[in-house]
């Protein structure tokens, strides 16, 4: 391939530059510049030359909505339950998905049990790595128990290389593990770069686009959990997922960011045991640590993730801080803690302002809903105090900023799930309420925090 030009795009003002320069030369911003491939003076040649040449093209026909035959997307499961949970039923055909997740929490583990299940089932899939030698690959796929699979693999780092391994071999999936170490011969810039991520992720979605062939890129993620390189790979691909959970412990989630073909914020729960990921169907006990006796500073909510409950543990130490206490949280957002501090302080006078605060979802488990608002503050309560919640109980809800606590949605079933599991005594919104009793549950409706906290001091 005829090596293509490069410039250097300045991502303030757009400007360019055939160097790289520490400062851009049109708005003078420092560290901008980042490495492209150069618009071609053949039209068709890359995919700039389409914007370059706009004004001069002929006009193309259109065609009005309602003459489009809207055809059903064809999704192939992978037969990993909960994996085709996540991705909306199976793969699509020439889609693209993102896989991010912490260094060896099982990325090319299920990655490979999903396309030996696929290769299984008839289909021809490509396994590209990076990251390892076909050797490793092959003693993972021992481990895994999937003696005698068929996917084929290819250990290779060159875009232009994989690319035409995909166009003449044509899998039905193909993986990439991983999107950084891939680098474009075109670019000088290192693999890893953002200019190499970007430009290897937009000709791998391009040749999924054109091939049909669905391709899964696994991405690194930054220390702060979201996923390494450019912003716009999330934009570019159809669907984004990541997993969590705590290496510690045998659980993981993949989570449903972005999904084109299907709903988000769906959950896949897997348990890592010696023969690889297995996935777990009735997730809703497992981030419930096993206390033989109720201890301070703990509280259970009921969480909604996709269309299953979960029941999740939150953790709260309050302890003696100095002048400048800190705030943590481990699964929860920071920002929401000081907040739910605040509101306790003026609707609960409950303060903590002189003292640190360690707030943690057990197992790794991010919580991003705000339902969680309650369990926080009164597992904070309940370790500032030293007095233990009621065993078998648990509480959701939102909290505002003027102390009222709003509903969660859909109330009635989370409540139902925690009462299968042996809970017994609720604080739940008032609107939450159930209007016929639930067998086994006392729930305590309260529309304000000072009402909840009136309740579990006489709970307890
Ligand atoms: N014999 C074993 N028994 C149980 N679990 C194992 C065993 N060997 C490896 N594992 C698990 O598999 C994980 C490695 O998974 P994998 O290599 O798929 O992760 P990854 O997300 O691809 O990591 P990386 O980002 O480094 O590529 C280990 O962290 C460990 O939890
Ligand atoms: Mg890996």
């Amino acid at each position: 391939m005829a090596k293509e030009k490069t410039i250097h795009t300045c991502t303030e003002c757009g400007g360019t530059s055939p160097r790289w320069l520490g400062k851009c030369p049109h708005c003078g911003a420092w560290n901008t510049l980042i490495e492209s491939v150069a618009e071609s003076d053949a039209p068709g040649k890359n995919r700039y030359s389409g914007a370059r040449h706009a004004g001069l093209a002929a006009a193309q026909p259109v065609t009005p909505l309602s003459a489009i035959e809207a055809t059903d997307i064809a999704r192939t499961p992978s037969g990993l339950d909960e994996l085709d949970r996540v991705l909306g039923g199976g793969i699509v055909e020439g889609g693209v998905v993102l896989i991010g997740g912490d260094p060896g929490i099982g990325k090319s583990t299920l990655l490979l049990q999903a396309l030996d299940a696929y290769q299984r089932a008839g289909l021809p899939t490509l396994y590209v790595t990076g990251e390892e030698s076909g050797a490793q690959v092959a003693l993972r796929s021992r481990r895994l128990g999937l003696e005698g699979s068929q996917v084929n693999v290819l250990a290779e780092i060159q875009l232009e290389k994989i690319l035409a391994t995909i166009e003449a071999t044509q899998p039905a999936v193909a993986v990439i593990d991983s999107i950084q170490t891939v680098y474009s011969e075109q670019l000088t810039s290192a693999p890893g770069s953002v200019a190499q991520v970007r430009e290897c992720a937009a000709h791998l979605t391009r040749t999924a686009k054109a091939t049909g062939v669905a391709i899964v890129l696994v991405g690194h993620v930054t220390k702060e959990g979201a996923l390494a390189g450019p912003r716009v790979l999330e934009h570019m691909v159809d669907t984004v997922l990541y997993f969590e959970g705590d290496t510690h412990s045998s659980f993981r989630l993949v989570r449903a960011i972005k999904n084109r073909f299907g709903a988000v914020n769906e959950i896949g729960v897997f348990a890592m045991t010696e023969k690889g990921l297995k996935g777990v169907a009735n997730p809703s006990a497992i981030f419930l640590s096993q206390h033989s006796e109720p201890v301070p500073g703990s509280c259970v909510l009921v969480t909604l993730e996709g269309t299953r409950p979960l029941l999740v543990e939150i953790q709260a130490l309050v302890d003696g801080g100095g002048p400048s206490p800190r705030r943590l949280s481990v699964g929860l957002e920071r920002d929401r803690l000081a907040m739910l501090l605040a509101v306790l302080n003026r609707h609960a006078g409950v303060a903590c302002a002189d003292q640190d605060v360690f707030v943690n979802a057990v197992g790794g488990v991010r919580i991003s809903e705000p339902a969680a608002d309650l369990a926080v503050m009164l597992a904070i309560t309940s370790s500032l105090r030293g007095k233990p919640l009621p065993k078998g109980f648990l509480a959701f809800g939102e909290v505002g900023l003027a102390g009222e606590v709003r509903p969660a949605p859909r109330g009635q079933e989370r409540l139902k799930e925690a009462a299968k599991l042996g809970f017994r005594v609720a604080v739940v919104p008032k609107a939450n309420a159930p209007k016929k009793p639930i067998e086994g549950l006392t729930i305590h409706a309260v529309e304000r925090v000072e009402e909840a906290m009136q309740v579990v001091r006489g709970l307890v």
